[in-house]
């Protein structure tokens, strides 16, 4: 592992220490272990594909007052760390968090972007989104609640959702939304389980078995 590698992991590793919100240090470790497979796969840039993933969430607005003050944050360290491809790796995060919707130019961007939505599905994404509906006060499931898409206006600005809603407001898109092949085929199995685990669900909701 190189040096700067080291360094960046030791500032997210202190950065998420305190995190409650899903984002933990686990979450960026898992990132980065699952961008450098892909990034075996694919052929890209083993460095740059672990600078961002290591440093893609320390960017993220919803951790800073205003917006953009992230990304200033991570500007001012890679400045001052002398990182090599700084400006890649700023842009790669810059718009790798989903909430963006901006798919990043480089592979190595591509690449977080794809094992950042992995961790939203399969067995971990089930994890996260039950822990979120459970510090977020919203049930597991409730019939009577609608999915935001069947919402009213009204309904949507003051309603819960629930955290199997959530599978069809987000979890069960993501697969399609993939950047790369080898991210594409690992999301396939991950939607398959997202969708046995639905199946299992409702099984034991209505008393079938
Ligand atoms: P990110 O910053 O990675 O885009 P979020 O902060 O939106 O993700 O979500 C973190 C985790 O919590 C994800 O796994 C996501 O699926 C889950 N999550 C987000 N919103 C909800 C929700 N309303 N109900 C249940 N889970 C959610
Ligand atoms: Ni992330």
């Amino acid at each position: 592992m190189t040096e700067m590698i080291k360094k960046a992991e030791a500032w997210a590793r202190s950065f998420f220490d305190t995190d409650s919100t899903g984002h933990d240090w686990f979450h960026t470790d898992r990132v980065r272990k699952m961008a450098l497979t892909i990034a075996g796969e694919e052929g890209a840039d083993l460095y740059v594909t672990e600078m961002t993933a290591l440093l893609h969430d320390i960017a993220d607005d919803k951790f800073y007052s205003s917006e953009k003050e992230g990304e200033r944050v991570v500007r001012r360290w890679l400045h001052e760390q002398k990182v090599q491809q700084k400006e890649i790796i700023l842009s790669n995060i810059a718009s790798v968090s989903f909430s963006s919707g901006e798919t990043p130019e480089t592979l190595e961007g591509k690449i977080v972007q794809d094992a950042d939505r992995l961790e939203a599905i399969g067995a971990i994404g089930i994890a996260r989104c039950f822990m979120y509906a459970g510090a977020a006060g919203d049930p597991m499931y409730d019939p009577d609640i609608k999915v935001r898409s069947e919402m009213s206006k009204k309904e949507y600005r003051t309603g819960k959702s629930t955290a199997v809603n959530h599978f069809y407001e987000k979890l069960l898109k993501l697969s399609c939304k993939m950047n790369t092949n080898t991210g594409r085929n690992l999301a396939k199995e991950r939607h398959r389980f997202l969708e046995s685990f639905l199946g299992e669900f409702f099984d034991e909701w209505d008393g079938r078995k």
